[in-house]
């Protein structure tokens, strides 16, 4: 570790920059070996900031020359830091040219400017830039770029930048160069750069008022057919914007690159978003209905952050969730217009909340938890989080909630009427909603309202009702609590949005009145909790009714009300909210669950669902008119991650017992209707990724999968045959993955064969070869079989820790995805952890880092695993030279 890499920012240390850069030009002379990058700037003082020295950022740069206003001139290095301090004094414009080389084919943590395929990519947000040339590597200070790229013509006939293509030519020595212009203020984090051997999908299109863009999606020569998805996605995306916001694009030219080399999921590069080949290729007998849905939310959200991000940037990387959580909740707001009926909307908002729940829950009750707009941190790239995204997306959807679609339209067109070229905070986000919409609960609120951006932690709602026949009245208690976070042990009351309903014996919600209202609403109303504790009282109640809370997950929230077995099962058959109807039968399961897990005794795993709960699943899967997108996501139970978030002491080995149980009973007691379901649904003819037949595959592949289950407790080989069959003759990615993984799932002897099968089919299309290593990967452990399984994967020829994507589906899949397979009571598991983690930090941190999260959750563990985590920790804690990444993540979590 060098110096001056190691230290804390500090949200509250923001300053304003000493000088702003007008404008760049950079040329670039392309070569792997050794890139020569020169960087001529106009930059002036900043008239509002005491004169200081210049001090730019860099990293891993080889400086060759310094020229002020044409001339050499003195400067010195602080650390990495280029510092200039003999500057003109007064605010007149200057002249700044540095020249400087990288190498980016040693580039290994794909941050500044590496290769991949033998191409050139770029990867800037957050810090990268500073590793192509020595800059203000800071979001607020926004430049006009030009930018000139030369290189080999036959090795490198596109070349790509932001903005326009203002000129392009042939040079000496089989070498070309073009010339991008982009008129657009940006910060450092969004420019990019491309050249390789790489063809275009294009289309044209004249948006609603009447602007002619060109789209083009660039990808390797053999990967066009896997294009047209994505370009239906964007196009999809421009419209959206501008029908639901207004927002237009901006731009002549707007282009996508894929790379498979990528850290990250996608990038918003102005004009030229640069994506990892997970989220742009999808053809039917490659990608699965789940990659379809990914491209198209992905593309989305790069798209809208052309306005929320680009247009209006933030001032510090503690906003990210400005950009991040605005923008992840546009992209869901988006695939649930797309979606279409009331219903696949549901299906969309409930994928979103199991998401949340299995995966930002947890961050947030452990030892990573951070506020939606952090105070500190050690490495920015560690707080690219499910909390700064999921949950970010979760509080500006209270917005929505709070001031209804109209009101938050007029927040967001206020929002850009003040602030469209600039570098913002949460707060400038927070007072535009709120001055769109004076004598809102919202404006009155917003201070109280904010308190979700500054304190950390899931809040507990917790909830009681009582009904008092004689007076016909049903109240309900209701409080909030949040449970201490690192740094925050007491945390003030939040505003919670509880949409609610009260559903009647016939199963139809009852009219609310409120004892201080005039008259009663129909269905559901919203309920915004500002106090610890709040008393409702519903009046003109005839009979006891069941209550619905937290309808549609309108806050993200813990709900605790103690619903008795029957009433959760009343609100499964009737709800009118499909969440909730959903919800109910996931609580079912979950108690079920925790009394099992507690019980520890061998016999809670003989039968653990009762007859009541199982025909109330068979009613949902044989309902008539409930779609099968739903009825799949009804009869999933809940995921171990989510189970284990709800414990205080978590024993995986026991969770996943528990689980098999579970699954097994469900299997075999509902056969006959497997059996049916799967007649219903397993043929949905020419491939179309649109919800109805998704769904019908989803319901299917889970109904192959329950068959298998079934089938291995007493010996059929029907079912499994089938599976096998369809293996090998499905028509698309979905039923042949699904059909794989019912086989190896139920640890069927076909499986073996099945699994060679796909690797024969798909040996030369990496994306699918990432699905067949990481099913292996997360298979459920028995006997311990699957870390050996693991090892033997990571010794294939067609494993590589270099490559992000299939190092995650291998370790990913393996530490965060099987629970039962890592938690071995040998500390095998943990053992191996920590040396993955110390591998991968030796070349990429950033993926590192992120395996480094798998042990968040160790404090919990029951012993003889948690003293075994915390040695393993330690172990990569007090490794010499660990990046800021990994150091920052196992430092907090030993504190
Ligand atoms: N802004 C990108 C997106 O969400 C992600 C950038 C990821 N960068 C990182 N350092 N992890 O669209
Ligand atoms: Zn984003």
């Amino acid at each position: 570790m060098r110096a001056g890499q190691s230290a804390v920012t500090r949200r509250l240390d923001y300053a304003p920059p000493a000088f702003w850069i007008d404008s760049v030009e950079l040329t670039f002379d392309l070569d792997p070996a050794k890139t020569r990058v020169l960087n001529r700037m106009r930059l002036r003082r900043n008239p509002d900031v005491p004169a200081q020295p210049l001090r730019l950022d860099g990293d891993e740069l080889n400086l060759s020359r310094v020229m002020l206003a044409g001339q050499g001139c003195s400067f010195r290095m602080d650390g990495e830091t280029l510092v200039l301090e003999n500057l003109p004094e007064g605010n007149a414009p200057f002249e700044l040219e540095i020249f400087t080389t990288c190498y980016p084919e040693k580039n290994s943590k794909l941050m500044g400017l590496f290769m991949s395929g033998g191409d050139f990519f770029t990867q800037c947000e957050a810090e990268g830039f500073r590793r192509i040339t020595y800059f203000l590597d800071r979001p607020d200070v926004m430049a006009t770029y030009t930018v000139t790229l030369r290189a080999d013509k036959a090795r490198y006939p596109v070349l790509l930048s932001n903005g326009n293509l203002t000129d392009e030519g042939e040079l000496p020595d089989g070498r070309h160069f073009a010339t991008w212009h982009d008129p657009h203020n940006k910060p450092s984090y969004l420019f990019a750069l491309v050249a390789g051997k790489l063809v275009a999908r294009e289309q044209r299109i004249a948006t609603r008022s009447g602007s002619e863009h060109l789209l083009q999606v660039y990808v390797r020569p053999g990967d066009l057919d896997k294009t047209e998805h994505a370009m239906n996605s964007l196009i999809h995306s421009v419209l959206w914007d501008e029908a639901r916001f207004g927002l237009p694009l901006d731009l002549e030219r707007f282009m996508i690159v894929a790379t498979s080399d990528f850290n990250a999921g996608a990038m918003e590069n102005k004009g030229l978003n640069i994506f990892n080949t997970k989220y742009v290729l999808a053809k039917p007998s490659t990608a699965t209905d789940g990659d379809y849905d990914a491209v198209e939310s992905v593309i989305g959200h790069e798209y809208f952050h052309n306005w929320t991000g680009n247009r209006v940037t933030c001032r510090d990387w503690f906003q990210l969730s400005l950009k991040e959580g605005l923008t992840v909740f546009r992209d869901q707001e988006f695939s649930m217009d797309l979606a279409g009926t009331p219903s696949a909307r549901a299906v969309k908002r409930i994928e979103n909340v199991i998401d949340l729940r299995s995966a930002q829950f947890p961050e947030d009750a452990g030892p990573m938890a951070h506020p939606v707009r952090p105070d500190e941190y050690l490495e920015i790239s560690n707080f690219y989080t499910t909390t700064i995204y999921e949950k970010g997306a979760e509080v500006v959807r209270m917005y929505q909630t709070l001031i209804g679609r109209e009101g938050f339209r007029k927040g967001i067109d206020l929002y850009f009427q003040r602030h469209d070229g600039q570098a913002v905070t949460c707060d400038d986000f927070a007072q535009a909603m709120a001055d769109a919409n004076e004598g809102s609960d919202l404006a009155r609120l917003l201070p109280q309202f904010k308190r979700w951006y500054s304190q950390a932690g899931t809040p507990v709602v917790k909830a009681q009702g009582r009904y008092d026949a004689a007076a016909r009245t049903y109240t309900l208690t209701v409080s909030q609590s949040c449970p201490a976070t690192p740094g925050q042990p007491r945390k003030e009351p939040f505003v919670i949005p509880v949409q609610m309903g009260l559903v009647g014996a016939d199963g139809r919600d009852v009219p609310l009145q409120l004892d201080h209202w005039q008259q009663a609403v129909q269905g559901s109303h919203t309920v915004v909790l500002t106090e610890g504790e709040t008393t409702l009282t519903f009046i003109h109640v005839d009979a006891e009714p069941v209550p619905s809370l937290l309808r549609g997950f309108s806050a993200p929230v813990e709900l605790d009300i103690d619903l008795a077995p029957a009433q959760l099962m009343h609100l499964l058959a009737h709800d009118s909210d499909p969440f909730n109807r959903w919800e109910a039968g996931q609580q079912l399961a979950l108690q079920t669950a925790i009394e099992k897990i507690e019980s520890g005794a061998d016999t809670a795993l003989a039968q653990p669902l009762n007859d009541a709960h199982l025909q109330a699943l068979r009613a949902v899967l044989r309902h008539p008119q409930l779609d099968a997108a739903f009825k799949a996501l009804v009869l999933t139970l809940p995921d171990e991650d989510y189970i284990a978030d709800q414990l205080d002491t978590v024993d995986p080995q026991r969770i996943h017992a528990v689980c098999e149980a579970m699954a097994r009973q469900l299997a075999t007691e509902l056969r006959a209707d497997w059996a049916w379901a799967y007649e219903q649904c397993h043929d949905t003819g020419a491939y179309t990724p649109d919800p109805v037949s998704s769904g019908k595959r989803s319901l299917a592949g889970l109904a192959l999968h329950m068959l298998c289950l079934a089938a291995q407790q007493d010996g059929d080989a029907v079912w499994p045959g089938k599976a096998y069959q369809r293996v090998k003759d499905a028509g698309n990615m979905t039923d042949r993955l699904n059909a794989l993984h019912a086989l190896v799932y139920s640890g069927h002897e076909l499986a073996g064969r099945a699994l060679e099968r796909f690797y024969t089919l798909f040996k030369d299309e990496p994306l699918a070869l990432d699905k067949w290593f990481a099913l292996q990967s997360h298979a459920p452990d028995r006997g311990g079989h699957i870390l050996p399984a693991v090892r033997q994967l990571m010794k294939h020829p067609d494993f590589s820790l270099r490559n992000p994507n299939r190092a995650r589906s291998v370790l990913s899949a393996f530490c965060h995805g099987n629970p039962a397979g890592f938690h071995r009571r040998d500390a095998a598991g943990y053992v191996f952890w920590a040396d993955q983690v110390l591998a991968l930090d030796a070349f990429n941190p950033q993926v590192a880092a992120r395996l480094a999260r798998a042990m968040d959750a160790w404090a919990r563990l029951a012993e003889p695993y948690r003293a075994a985590a915390r040695a393993a920790i330690e172990r990569v804690a007090a490794h010499a030279g660990l990046s800021n990444d990994v150091r920052e993540v196992v430092t907090r979590a030993l504190t």
